[in-house]
């Protein structure tokens, strides 16, 4: 049967993104604007949470179907709060059903440690929520308990995927942990690259799915510590060359950011230098996003469209990430297109 669901439903997908300095702690869905109307608590028993966990995805799916089935409205709050998402959709691939393993599992949780001041993050806004092992500690060990009794069950897929996605990994009291958690497994590391860390450098050799997201978001040493607040360009640039040497197939498992922020980083001096250091390093993919906060999106389409004009020219291929609609990847791309025209 057709009906409206979405892949992190269907694949079971656990994104650990509580809040724990006010005191919720939750596994999601998903990072969508409406995932906080249908995550469930974390229990003291993981049981419980998984249980629960899986009869919300069922009265989502099921709701779905009926309504497929026999039309008319629903008054299923969780059932609500996903028909508001783009990503819930009629595919004819679900149900996927051949199992209901996780696929995928984000370690997000917050507040998480970082020692950069990311312009655009809300890690360094002024009312910045800091990471207190004493406070947070306790709903960490929660997440890991979760975690190693998932793990226990047997429910993890063969090709399960994690995002290590919170703060910054490589300064997390509690790293040596979620290393030992994600093992070998396919992992995909966001790190600021400040430090290279032998443990991601093991991961990225054994697992050829494995990669490191590293926004970037500059092409010269002074926009990087404009954005940044760091002077340490060429020390990021070492420990990339680091994780390529580590890295078992380094032009895909190295996947270079660019945050397009206008009038910050969106002139020429900067992409070219961005794509040449792609180039210089045969990276294949770079992803290109912009302030998920900002007001006017207009203003980050040119710098978006000059990376994927730049990028294709010298046989890169660009993703554009979510925070970028239909719409504006339609302009983005025509705007490309025609730059590439008139620099042939
Ligand atoms: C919060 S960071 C944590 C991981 C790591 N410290 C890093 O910088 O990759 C995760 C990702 O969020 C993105 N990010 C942070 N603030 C953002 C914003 N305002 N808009 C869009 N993406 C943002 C960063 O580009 C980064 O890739
Ligand atoms: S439909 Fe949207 S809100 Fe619902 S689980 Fe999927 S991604 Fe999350
Ligand atoms: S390095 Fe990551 S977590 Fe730290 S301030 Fe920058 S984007 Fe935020």
């Amino acid at each position: 049967m057709k009906y409206k669901s979405c892949r992190s439903l269907e694949d079971n997908y656990m994104i650990f993104n509580g809040n724990l300095d006010v005191g919720t702690n939750v596994l999601s869905f998903c990072c969508a604007d409406e995932a906080s109307k249908i995550c469930v608590d974390l229990c003291d028993d993981p049981a419980q949470t998984l249980e629960n966990y899986i009869e919300r995805k069922n009265e989502i799916i099921n709701e779905s179907m009926r309504i497929a089935a026999t039309g008319g409205p629903s008054d299923n709050p969780y059932h609500g709060a996903c028909s508001r998402c783009s990503k819930f959709c009629e595919a004819e691939g679900w149900p996927k059903g051949e199992d209901s393993k996780i696929r995928f599992i984000c370690f997000g949780v917050n507040p998480s440690p970082c020692q950069a001041k990311c312009i655009y993050c809300s890690q360094n806004l002024e009312n910045r929520r800091k990471f207190d092992k004493e406070r947070d500690g306790a709903g960490h060990e929660l997440v890991f308990k979760h975690i190693e009794y998932f793990k226990s069950q047997g429910i993890f897929a063969q090709n399960l995927c994690w995002d290590i996605a919170s703060g910054e990994i490589t300064v997390h009291p509690f790293r040596d942990r979620i290393y030992d958690a994600v093992g070998s497994d396919s992992a995909g590391w966001l790190t600021n690259c400040f430090l290279y860390s032998e443990r991601i450098g093991d991961n990225l050799k054994s697992n050829p799915d494995s990669y490191i997201l590293f926004s970037i978001d500059a092409g010269t040493a002074k926009t990087w510590h404009k954005i940044k607040g760091t002077d340490n360009f060429l020390q990021i640039k070492d420990n990339i060359k680091k994780y390529v040497q580590a890295s078992a197939n380094p032009q895909m498992q190295i996947v270079l950011k660019y945050l397009v922020m206008p009038g910050v980083n969106d002139d020429l001096k900067n992409i070219n230098a961005f794509i040449q250091f792609a180039v210089d390093n045969n990276f294949k993919r770079i992803r290109v996003t912009r302030d998920r906060w900002a007001k006017n999106t207009n203003e980050s389409i040119r710098g978006a469209a000059l990376l994927v004009a730049y990028a294709s020219r010298n046989n890169i291929t660009t993703y554009l990430d979510e925070f970028y609609g239909l719409k504006d990847i339609e302009m983005i791309n025509i705007a490309a297109t025609e730059l590439n025209k008139k620099l042939y």
